[in-house]
C-alpha cells in the first residue's frame, strides 16, 4: 500500500474477526517492530504474542475489570463519534477473548536522565520512547497487511498480576497490549486535526507565512 495511504486509514479496529492470524504475518508485524529506532539502538524490547485460548481468557477478565474500575458501564447514549467509539470499546471489552493475538509489547526498565540517581526509588519505568516507535510500526505493518488492531494501555492497571501470569521479568515493563486480528468492517480515515492548526514556525504561535 502506499505509505501515506496507510498512515491516514489506520484507525484503531476494535471488531475483529475470530480467524486466525496466519503465523507469517503476524511474523512480518514483529519483523516490522524491530526495524524502529530506539535509543542508542539499544532496542531493549521484547514481544509476547498471546494466542492460547485460557491465556487471552485471562488477558479479557483483567482488561474488563480494568475498564469498569477506570471508566464504569461504558454507555454509548447517541450515534456522535464520542458514541461510536465507546460501542467499540466495549464490543472489544466483551469479545476480548476471541481475539486471534494480543502482542505485548514490553520495554527495559530505564530510569530517564532527569530523575537524579539519589531520588530513585522502587522500579524504574520502562523506557517509552524506545518501545513506541516499534509500537507504531506493529500498527502500520498490521494496517498494511490489512490486519486491524488496536494500541490499548488500560492493561497498566493489573500489570503485576500480568507479570506473574505470564513469567515476565521485573526488568522490563509491558508497555501496550495490542489485539490484533481480520477486521470485521472497513478500514476507514483517521479523524484529525489538521497539522496547519497544531503547528507554529520559527516562534510559540507564529503560523506559517504564506510570503515567504
Ligand atoms: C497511549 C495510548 C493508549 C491507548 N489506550 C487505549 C485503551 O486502553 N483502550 C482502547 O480501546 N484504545 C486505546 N487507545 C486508542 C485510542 O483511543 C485511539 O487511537 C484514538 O481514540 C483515536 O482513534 P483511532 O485510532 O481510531 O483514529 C490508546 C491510544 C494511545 C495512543
Amino acid at each position: 500500500m502506499e505509505f501515506f495511504e496507510v498512515i491516514k486509514n489506520m484507525r484503531s479496529m476494535r471488531r475483529l474477526k475470530k480467524d486466525p492470524v496466519p503465523l507469517e504475518l503476524l511474523r512480518k508485524v514483529l519483523d516490522a517492530a524491530v526495524h524502529a529506532p530506539s535509543g542508542q539502538n539499544t532496542q531493549a524490547w521484547r514481544f509476547l504474542a498471546v494466542q492460547d485460548k485460557s491465556a487471552k481468557e485471562w488477558l479479557a477478565v483483567h482488561y474488563e475489570e480494568a475498564m469498569k474500575d477506570r471508566f464504569g458501564r461504558l454507555k454509548a447514549s447517541d450515534d456522535s463519534s464520542y458514541g461510536r467509539l465507546i460501542k467499540s470499546v466495549q464490543y472489544q471489552i466483551d469479545h476480548f477473548a476471541d481475539t486471534p493475538v494480543v502482542v505485548l509489547a514490553c520495554a527495559k526498565r530505564d530510569w530517564p536522565f532527569a530523575v537524579a540517581e539519589k531520588d530513585r526509588v522502587g522500579l524504574a519505568p520502562p523506557s517509552y520512547g524506545s518501545i513506541y516507535p516499534a509500537i507504531q510500526n506493529i500498527l502500520l505493518a498490521c494496517r498494511a497487511l490489512g490486519l486491524g488492531a488496536t494500541l490499548t494501555t488500560m492493561h497498566q492497571m493489573f500489570e503485576e498480576k500480568m507479570h506473574a501470569r505470564f513469567n515476565i521479568p521485573e526488568e522490563f515493563g509491558v508497555v501496550a497490549m495490542i489485539p490484533i486480528g481480520f477486521p470485521q468492517g472497513r478500514f476507514g480515515p483517521v479523524r484529525r486535526v489538521p497539522a496547519e492548526e497544531v503547528t507554529y514556525f520559527d516562534m510559540w504561535g507564529e503560523k506559517e507565512d504564506c510570503e515567504r
